[in-house]
């Protein structure tokens, strides 16, 4: 019978980095048990790259990746440690010689893409990406796992607010996150049936929304639901402003974002002298159970990630095109993806 794979037994490493996201367990779950089906071995490495460097591991045999499959957050843990900046290059080198890791699997989001793709260029690692996040920002792909259970929470939240904002005769403003893309307010805007949607990527003066909204009032409609994603711009008098949750910086040097419902809310109930109410999402959106989406694709790439260390296929990251799972090389995988304006588009079909 033709085997899919070749005879060579490896050891393959898996480590999760970055913020987690529903769907990472499903990932590590699919490595252990690919690996276990062929007679390879898999290696849970802690804390992400962190982990290789101190060199602790959490063997990933049937009893660990048992009844992972729907859990929320990862087993191993994760950090934003980076081998560059901590000078850790020469001992994430030595734990993989000296560990005989044929490849490391590591799961995270763009900065962890563009870490382990220089990882493998400059250092000859035996590195493969999977690409996570419920951003869905990252280049390369098209759809990340955690973004779907993202969206369904954010839509749940926003079909919540609907049946309150409309007893009360209120505007609800609702922040989501999405870092500099507005993947889940766009996506959750429109299946939660939004009046208005405000992302990074384009620049909303607060008059147009107001505008909006008051249109919708004389119309009959008492109340409005505004989705906001928390790396948009607050544009008011021709100005523009990043509004941050402070000012210190997340692990990897990036804004802390938050605030941009506030302030939003701030200057357009005086602009519609309607009743302005907040929610901010934050981590609710990150935390619990992945959706059978999230799971299914979370598997996927799973899979797709052992065969490609089971055929030496190193220094790539594996991708969703279309419905197909692909391998693409790391150093491809450049910059950030932001969000298909057609999306857009539709949903201002239902604007105001
Ligand atoms: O990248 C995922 C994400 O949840 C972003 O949407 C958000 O801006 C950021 O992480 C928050 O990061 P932290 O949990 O480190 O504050």
């Amino acid at each position: 019978m033709a085997c899919a794979y070749s005879r060579r037994t490896v050891r393959i490493g898996v480590l999760t980095a970055g913020g987690d996201c529903p769907g990472l367990n499903a990932v590590i779950r699919a490595v252990a048990r690919a690996c276990i089906e062929a007679g390879d071995e898999a290696i849970g490495i802690r804390r992400g790259y962190q982990g290789l460097a101190e060199r602790t591991y959490l063997p990933l045999d049937e009893r660990t990746v048992s009844g992972i499959l729907h859990l929320g957050g990862t087993i191993l843990q994760t950090s934003s440690f980076e081998p560059f900046r901590e000078g850790a290059v020469e001992a994430v080198k030595v734990a993989i010689a000296e560990d005989r890791l044929d490849a490391v699997i590591a799961i995270g989001g763009e900065h962890t893409m563009a870490m382990t793709g220089r990882l493998h260029a400059e250092e000859g690692l035996p590195l493969i990406g999977v690409p996570k996040t419920i951003d869905n920002d990252v280049a390369g792909t098209d759809r990340t796992f955690g973004f779907d259970t993202a969206v369904q929470t954010a839509t749940d939240a926003i079909d919540r607010l609907h049946t309150t904002a409309q007893s009360h005769d209120r505007v609800m403003v609702v922040e989501v996150m999405g870092r500099n893309t507005g993947w889940i307010a766009v996506h959750a805007g429109l299946a939660g049936g939004a009046d208005w949607i405000v992302i990074p990527e384009v620049d909303t003066p607060i008059e147009e929304i107001a505008a909006g909204i008051r249109r919708r009032h004389e119309r009959g409609k008492d109340f409005s639901i505004v989705v906001v994603a928390e790396g948009a711009l607050l544009c008011v008098d021709g100005e523009r402003r990043q509004i941050r949750a402070s000012e210190e910086t997340g692990d990897y040097g990036y804004p802390r974002l938050g605030g941009i419902a506030v302030a939003l809310a701030a200057e357009l109930e005086p602009r519609t002298g309607f009743e302005t109410r907040v929610t901010v999402l934050g981590h609710v959106q990150r935390g619990g159970t992945p959706t059978a989406t999230d799971r299914i694709l979370a598997t996927r790439y799973g899979i797709k990630a052992y065969a490609m260390a089971k055929a030496g296929e190193l220094g790539a990251m594996a991708a969703l095109r279309g419905s197909e799972m692909v391998a693409i090389p790391l150093s491809e995988v450049e910059g950030v993806k932001t969000v298909d304006l057609a999306y857009l588009e539709l949903a201002r079909t239902f604007f105001s």
